[in-house]
């Protein structure tokens, strides 16, 4: 199901902690840069923030400037991005700047913290995720029910620690303050944990007045059936290099890439390339590899298209080269059409030998783009 883009923002010290423990908030920005914050909140359709992030900061978390309002307006958007909260415990103060400035206000609960923040007389829509809070089904939640497109999570550290663990950010933006805080039990950005992120791809350093800004994506793909947010990514760059294929009246062109586990590319291929008529992308991909490389065991192959099943060019399909690769996973946007060969099933052939096959209907226009002349 789909999710928003995750947009995770957090201004931290040099030795790590995202405020002190003093009773005010801690500025760890600088004024250029809470103007850099404004933007993006504009150009967003909701902000979250964690109920400690509430009681300890009582921020408003609106869009400060009216030009960026009118702005949202013209748009056809609202004059504020949905505001979301997320507290188990539904133990909220309902005087709190949150629910009195700014946006449509939204609470992800449990059963029991609906209970609790039912009874508050709160105005916001609360909604229990039941017994625990579960992050998929609360971002599908956002994109089904609430249109939310792009979401900005602004802490605090147990939030972005989870979206982080569980693999569901798309993006990081830190800023970098020049400050030492020196006090253990501050609170720190990021907690103990296994994180899903593998190692982040630099995007963007800026420097801001005396701060830097630093844009990271994770790259780790997900696990088994459940996709991470840097699969997206993979199975964009693979229908980026299915548009490159020299055209065929006679095959489908088709970008492929093989990731470990730990976010590193380990090949990538695309229909046709280097000059042979009938390579097809995970072939020409996996031909990269030394048969029997340790890291095939865990990664995930990304492909446009489904692997095939059936073919007269070569003696083995793409499916049985995935399968003796030792591959687990595969992430794909198009399940094989009857162009050329009639019944394919090539997720079928995969996931009945156990290899877990998750398909990204979002992508499915992007890797057919470079096949239309061919699908009539
Ligand atoms: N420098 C920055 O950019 C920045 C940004 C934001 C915040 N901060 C700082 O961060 C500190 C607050 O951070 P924090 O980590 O304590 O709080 P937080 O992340 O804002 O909120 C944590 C709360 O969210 C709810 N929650 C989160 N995950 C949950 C889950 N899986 N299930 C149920 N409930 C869940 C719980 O609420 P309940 O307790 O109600 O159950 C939990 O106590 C403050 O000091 C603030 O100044 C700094
Ligand atoms: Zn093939």
């Amino acid at each position: 199901m789909p999710h928003p883009y995750v947009l995770l923002s957090a201004a931290v010290s040099l030795d790590g902690y995202l405020d002190d423990t003093g009773p005010d908030r801690l500025l760890l920005s600088s004024p250029a840069d809470f103007d850099r914050v404004d933007e993006v909140r504009a150009s967003v359709d909701a902000i979250l923030i964690g109920a400690g992030t509430i009681r300890a900061d009582n921020p408003r978390l609106l869009v400060n400037s009216a030009e960026r309002r009118a702005a949202r307006i013209a748009a056809g958007k609202p004059e504020y991005p949905l505001k979301v909260t997320v507290s188990g415990s539904g133990d909220l103060d309902p005087t709190a700047n949150f629910w009195h400035t700014g946006g449509e206000k939204l609470v992800f609960t449990t059963d029991k913290g609906a209970e609790r923040a039912g009874r508050l007389g709160l105005a916001a829509e609360i909604v229990s995720l039941g017994p625990d809070l579960d992050w998929r089904r609360l971002l599908e939640h956002l994109h089904e029910v609430r249109d939310v497109r792009r979401l900005m999570v602004e802490g605090g550290g147990t939030i972005h620690t989870q979206l982080l663990q569980q693999g569901l950010a798309d993006e990081l933006q830190l800023v970098v303050s020049p400050l030492f805080v020196g006090t253990p039990d501050a609170p720190r950005l990021f907690g103990p944990g296994d994180y899903q992120a593998g190692r982040l791809r630099l995007v963007e350093t800026r420097p801001i007045e005396d701060v830097v800004l630093i844009r990271y994506e994770p790259t780790a793909p997900g696990t088994g059936d459940l996709p991470s947010a840097a699969d997206h990514h993979w199975l964009a760059l693979a229908c980026d290099l299915a548009a490159d294929c020299p055209p065929s009246q006679t095959a489908f062109s088709v970008g492929a890439v093989v990731v470990a586990e730990d976010g590193t590319e380990l090949a990538r291929g695309h229909s046709r390339e280097a000059g042979d008529p009938v390579v097809h992308a995970e072939e020409a991909a996996l031909a990269k590899l030394a048969p029997g490389d340790p890291r095939l065991a865990t990664a995930t192959v990304y492909t446009s298209l489904e692997p095939c099943t059936h073919r007269a060019s070569r003696p083995k399909p793409c499916a049985r080269l995935i399968l003796d690769a030792g591959v687990r996973r595969v992430v794909t946007a198009w399940r094989e059409p009857d162009t050329f060969v009639t019944g394919a099933d090539g997720s079928g052939v995969l996931v009945a030998r156990g290899v877990s096959v998750v398909v990204l209907p979002e992508y499915e226009e992007r890797a057919t783009a470079p096949n239309r002349h061919v699908l009539g």
